[in-house]
């Protein structure tokens, strides 16, 4: 390793380059010169700050929550129902997610890009997975991906470590498998459904997992199980015990039509807003009014 290819001193904002630290690192304002890692975070299990994790389709919207300082953002398959017009997450193909990813990270600086393998690219094989695996951090440039499955994932998941690709895992509700389970329901409840949660939360972080998504799961559940392991669980769903929470973006923006799942807080009506702005413009053009001299070249 030479000089150029050490990473960036990790100072904590207002703490001047080799001075000791005075306060623990926060992953809120505490890396502010390059991208979170995985070590990062592990770290803020450490200290139990909690982060929180949004979904990004875009380089645009990608910015926005980099500046808003959300330290991971999840190129989801949900862009296949949020930004594809697809029904759901299985019509997503490998393309897709590379085209997305790639602008997410274009579109960012310090958030830690996290691009998830859709339905079909990793349950044939490990080997499958880890070539696209590989080809979502060659192409797109993420720092680690996500697949679906506890027990039923842990090889692939152990190979993809192995192969130094951080893995972020997503148990209870898994939503590549609505066929299956018949839509999305509530997973985890009654103690036999409770005890497989917990196998495979324990499954995938003994595979090498940094991160565990747990998806619709009763909250006491997902206390014990952020409890039980050294890894950050990722809520959605999920409760306010996860070490971590992740809301799809569209949601939580108020972009979707319809109804959202009662986990999804909403934090703005960007459907209302956006909405409103083009039928002002449409009116304007109508109405002659739009451009006027201010928006027209002399
Ligand atoms: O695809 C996605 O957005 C997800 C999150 C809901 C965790 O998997």
């Amino acid at each position: 390793m030479n000089a150029s290819q050490l990473p960036p001193a990790q100072t904590p904002a207002g703490t001047p380059a080799g001075q000791p630290e005075t306060h623990p690192r926060s992953l809120y304002g505490g890396v502010v010169n390059r991208r979170v890692t995985v070590r990062d975070l592990a770290a803020a299990k450490q200290r139990g700050e909690r982060w929180a994790m949004l979904t990004a389709y875009d380089s645009l919207t990608a910015g926005v929550f980099d500046e808003a300082g959300i330290p991971v953002l999840l190129v989801g398959d949900s862009a296949g129902n949020c930004a594809l017009g697809y029904e759901s997450t299985v019509p997503v193909t490998m393309d897709e997610m590379t085209m997305l990813s790639a602008a997410v990270v274009r579109g960012t600086k310090r958030a830690m890009v996290v691009g998830d393998l859709p339905f079909g690219s990793y349950q044939e094989s490990p080997a499958q997975a880890l070539r696209n695996a590989a080809r979502l951090m060659k192409e797109a440039g993420v720092g680690a991906v996500k697949l679906e499955g506890g027990e039923r994932s842990a090889r692939t998941i152990e190979l993809l470590t192995e192969a130094g690709i951080p893995v972020m895992a997503h148990i209870g509700l898994t939503p590549q498998s609505v066929h299956a389970l018949g839509g999305y329901p509530v997973q985890g409840r009654g103690d036999e459904a409770a005890h497989k949660l917990q196998r495979d939360a324990k499954a995938v972080q003994q595979a090498g997992a940094f991160a565990v998504v747990l998806e619709a799961v009763p909250a006491e559940l997902a206390a014990q199980v952020t409890g039980a392991l050294a890894i950050p669980t990722v809520g959605i769903g999920a409760g306010a015990d996860c070490d971590a929470q992740v809301l799809v973006w569209t949601d939580m923006a108020g972009m979707n039509p319809g109804r959202v799942p009662k986990f999804v807080k909403q934090y703005a009506d960007l459907r209302a807003v956006l909405g409103q702005a083009a039928r002002e413009y449409a009116d304007e053009v109508r109405g002659g009014t739009f451009p006027d001299a201010e928006h027209s070249f002399k």
